[in-house]
């Protein structure tokens, strides 16, 4: 029987309950983290989530939570802490673990902060163009990330999760 993938506007519900089954709460950098939607929902569970994101972006009004198949909405007076400026590798020491989704041009920092500071990283990443990163002819770019990681001695895993587009992702946990 082949099972139904969430459309991809779910993956931060599917990205936060991957998130809480694989981590205890900590205090957490969402980088590139848009409006804020997966922090929040760590947030809500418990978590301590910071979207470091220059450009600033409201929370959405609304989200679904597909567990209970219910529209949830979001009071104009809820947020999120946030940084608005660049994410800068320092920023790493105040966190224990650093989010990247679709952070185009931030993998690279993100990995190798996370590697100095004794961090560790969630990245479902989108691609590694401009990322100071080499591309050998025969390996594609995201097993490259993924070596990358693997050849700073880093403990890093694959996980897929259940949403159309690209859902795999590449995490450590130390
Ligand atoms: C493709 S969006 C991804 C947003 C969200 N994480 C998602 O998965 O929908 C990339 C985000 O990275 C942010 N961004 C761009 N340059 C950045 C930087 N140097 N540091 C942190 N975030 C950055 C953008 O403002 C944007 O919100």
């Amino acid at each position: 029987m082949q099972v139904r993938r969430y459309p991809h506007q779910f993956r931060f519900q599917l990205i936060a309950k991957w998130l809480t089954e694989t981590y205890a709460p900590c205090k957490t950098a969402d980088v590139g983290g848009g409006k804020g939607l997966l922090a929040y929902l760590l947030n809500q569970a418990g978590w301590d989530v910071t979207v470091i994101d220059p450009v600033h972006q409201s929370l959405p009004p609304k989200y679904k939570d597909i567990s209970l198949d219910k529209r949830v909405l979001i009071s104009d007076r809820d947020s999120v802490k946030r940084i608005d400026e660049p994410f800068q590798e320092e920023m790493t020491k105040d966190y224990d673990l650093l989010i990247g989704l679709h952070t185009h041009g931030s993998n690279i920092k993100i990995i190798n902060s996370c590697n100095k500071y004794k961090k560790n990283f969630v990245l479902f990443p989108c691609c590694v163009i401009d990322e100071p990163i080499e591309i050998k002819s025969n390996i594609n770019w995201f097993d490259s990330l993924e070596n990358y990681g693997k050849e700073l001695g880093m403990p890093v895993e694959r996980v897929t999760l259940n949403f159309v587009r690209q859902s795999t992702g590449i995490y450590s946990r130390i």
